[in-house]
């Protein structure tokens, strides 16, 4: 016995249509008009769409950051994504200082046994020893195909060009993609300490410490690296002009060269958000900062020109007034965190949070939460505003990042022979986003208050029925890992 859809709209990159669609064991089976019901499991679709499960392919779970980890996990956070209609994700396993990549997989793979939804790794690579060089290639034995390197964080995470320029010649020769975070580490290091020493220690000085032209420098610095190793790029988090006219002119040249923006960098401003008062701003402090209206409309005109080819979230939630309970204690005994267990203990208690910055904006974990909401927000200000078609939707919130990534057509996509991975889009129904009702551990959202008309009121993973309306029915450990496929196309 299977699930047939019946009479759903199928959305898909390229096409839309009215059929029915039949699901058997994990994977859809048929499309087509009149499918007999024999004894299937019938979900009347009509008035529904039927679009592939979306994929957010830039997360940071479970996140060692400063003094803190970010809230959500491969537990809570994989419940929030799903409500979103997010089905698989890929977050970035970490190498940690002076060990190996393999020593930053075991770490990731050991937070991944709480998964609720399917999911892959990038390797972040943090201390490019000769011997970590060395390593890449047995990550595609791990069905890992994509190396984040960053350009910024100087002393935490930054690599340098000599490290950023020998990835690329290896990972092209392996068909493996090389993602950055664009921002000019040096730059920031010196423009924070002259911002803190003239006492300017508010939220907003972030966005000062972190301009525009640092993180087109960098960009072009990667895109033209990219264009002399012919190795595959993808620039993560773009957020403003001069980013993204480095990243039109490296695709205008012939560079393999790709990106991505987040749902927070279209809505967000410094003059409204990171400069509200009483330390609200610190809600909004991540790497790159949120930019201008400006660079708003910058990054929409990305969208619909092909610049940009996915909307991801950058997922890393921290608390806003966290730090409560004897959490110094637990700090000083848990070097690892499992700060689930500690906020487990007694509902007040909560680890650090944003407030670790009240006195000095440097110290604010950098993140925003946004897993929840990236579908529920683009469907309603890119699809309803008449910005994108639904078809631009599907490739930007799955098709593309599945074939990217080296997940296609096994994801992001509704065919014969994926996987069942299935979002039942109720296209009226309003929704007021709110922290009061949304499933991400963290007390505020970026768009609280706003509304919005589509969201998925069901949602299957592999054929299974994951989100009914308000019913969860996901459970740790039944995500699967995705491994992907390296020589993955261009687009
Ligand atoms: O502010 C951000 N983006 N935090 C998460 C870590 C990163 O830089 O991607
Ligand atoms: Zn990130």
């Amino acid at each position: 016995m299977g699930i047939l859809f019946k009479n759903g709209l199928i959305i898909t990159a390229s096409d839309m249509f009215q059929a029915d669609l039949l699901v058997e064991g994990e994977i859809i089976t048929q499309i087509g008009q009149n499918i007999p019901a024999h004894d299937h499991h019938i979900v009347d679709c009509t008035g529904q769409y039927l679009m592939p499960g979306g994929i957010d392919v830039h997360t940071h779970l479970d996140l060692p950051f400063g003094d803190t980890y970010s809230n959500d996990d491969f537990d809570t956070g994989h419940r929030a994504a799903a409500f979103g209609g997010t089905t698989t994700h890929i977050d970035f396993v970490i190498q940690p200082k002076g060990g190996s990549l393999k020593d930053g997989l075991t770490k990731w793979r050991k937070k991944a046994k709480l998964a609720q939804i399917d999911y892959g790794f990038h390797m972040t690579i943090t201390d490019p020893r000769a011997e970590v060089l060395a390593e890449i290639p047995t990550m595609l034995d791990e069905g890992i195909t994509s190396l984040k390197l960053l350009m910024a964080y100087k002393d935490m995470y930054m690599i340098d060009d000599d490290a950023l320029f020998r990835c690329m010649m290896i990972a092209k020769e392996l068909g493996m993609l090389v993602m950055v975070h664009a921002e000019n580490g040096d730059v920031e290091a010196i423009l924070k300490a002259k911002l803190l020493a003239e006492g300017k220690t508010a939220p907003v000085f972030h966005a000062a410490s972190r301009p525009p032209e640092i993180e087109g420098e960098a960009t072009n610095r990667a895109v033209m690296m990219s264009g002399l190793t012919g190795c595959p790029l993808y620039v993560v988090h773009m957020t403003c002009e001069p980013a993204i006219e480095a990243l039109r002119r490296g695709r205008a040249a012939g560079y393999p060269v790709m990106g991505e923006t987040c749902v927070q960098y279209f809505f967000l401003t410094v003059e409204d958000h990171l400069n509200a008062p009483d330390f609200i701003g610190a809600k909004y402090v991540c790497s790159p900062p949120i930019r201008t209206k400006h660079d708003h409309a910058v990054l929409w005109r990305a969208l619909q020109d092909g610049t940009l080819q996915h909307v991801s979230t950058d997922h890393c939630d921290f608390w806003w007034d966290g730090g409560k309970g004897p959490w110094q204690e637990w700090a000083a005994t848990h070097p690892d965190g499992d700060w689930a267990a500690y906020e487990a203990q007694d509902p007040s208690y909560r680890r650090p949070g944003k407030e670790l910055g009240r006195n000095n904006f440097a110290k604010i974990p950098n993140g925003l939460p946004g897993l929840e909401d990236r579908m529920l927000v683009m469907w309603e200000h890119g699809v309803n505003s008449g910005r994108l078609t639904p078809s631009q939707f599907v490739a930007l919130m799955a098709t593309n990042p599945a074939k990217i990534f080296g997940m296609y057509p096994r994801k992001g996509t509704l065919a014969i022979g994926s996987d069942a991975d299935i979002l039942v889009w109720n296209p009226q129904v309003q929704h007021t986003i709110s922290a009061a009702t949304h499933h991400m551990r963290v007390d505020y959202n970026l768009y609280e208050g706003m509304q919005i008309r589509g969201k998925p009121i069901q949602v299957y993973q592999r054929g299974k029925l994951l989100v009914d309306g308000e019913t969860w029915h996901g459970q740790n450990g039944e995500g699967q890992y995705i491994p992907r496929e390296p020589f993955a196309p261009l687009l």
